[in-house]
């Protein structure tokens, strides 16, 4: 097991020059269905991913990716995209689900989901044109004061943490479609207005990156990895 994540992680480069040879639908169905397995913040599950692989939508997309070889020599690109506009609803998927499963210990369980989906996360979600995080912001500075307090309460830090699970997503659909023997790149040198405009997303919706893949093709890793040594990194404390 150790072994072969390991190999997969191995496997998995940014690919930029990629052979005709799509991915087949099904394969990518499939890696869809292992990156949704990721965890994500509060289990709100904002992320949508979108499929492009033919068509003036694919030329649309590949121009708006600035036309970098990741994109233009790929068969397939998939749209990850943040749907931080969707938290109410994925509170209320939350609810009922909670109302439909059967808790092995019952106690007071679904009265803990109820609160925490209908008070706690819209407290931390809900914001007009930023004001209330600002004012969030205040409270919990002066909260914290006392005791240990969430601090990244305002728009743009709850934004941020959407995109940090979306991000965990967007890894395990890479790491899938290693496994599968199929390759990717990450991509977030795009323009997310236009590609906002190619998909017919709301304002709302945010793009998180733009994934290409395929199989690679000669030249397709530009160079040897490059890593910093562990000893800069990791810390022992
Ligand atoms: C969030 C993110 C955005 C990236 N954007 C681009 C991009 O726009 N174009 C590109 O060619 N590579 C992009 N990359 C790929 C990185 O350059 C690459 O992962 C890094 O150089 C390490 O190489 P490796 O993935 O082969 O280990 C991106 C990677 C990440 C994680």
């Amino acid at each position: 097991m150790q072994d072969s994540l390991r190999a997969i992680l191995e496997h998995r480069r940014a690919i930029r020059n990629y052979l005709p040879e799509a991915v087949p639908d099904d394969v990518i169905k499939r890696c869809i269905e292992s990156a949704i397995l990721s965890p994500s913040s509060s289990n709100l599950q904002l992320w949508e991913f979108y499929h492009v692989k033919t068509g003036i939508k694919k030329e649309a997309l590949v121009k708006a990716c600035m036309s970098q070889p990741a994109a233009k020599t790929a068969p397939n690109l998939i749209v990850v995209v943040t749907r931080h506009d969707y938290w109410k609803r994925r509170c209320d998927a939350n609810l009922d689900f909670n109302k439909k499963v059967a808790w092995e210990e019952p106690e007071d369980k679904p009265i803990r989901a109820e609160t925490y989906f209908t008070k706690t996360i819209p407290t931390l979600y809900f914001d007009f044109l930023g004001i209330f995080g600002i004012l969030k912001k205040i409270f919990a500075f002066f909260v914290g004061l006392r005791r240990p307090m969430f601090r990244e309460v305002s728009a743009g830090e709850v934004l941020t943490m959407s995109h940090k699970s979306v991000g965990l997503a967007a890894q395990t659909l890479m790491l899938a479609l290693s496994a599968e023997g199929y390759d990717s790149c990450p991509m977030e040198g795009i323009d997310s207005k236009r590609i906002q405009r190619i998909l017919n997303l709301p304002k709302g919706a945010k793009i998180n990156m733009v994934i290409s893949c395929g199989k690679r093709a000669e030249g397709g890793v530009y160079g040897p990895r490059f890593r910093l040594p562990l000893e800069e990194v990791f810390f022992e404390v």
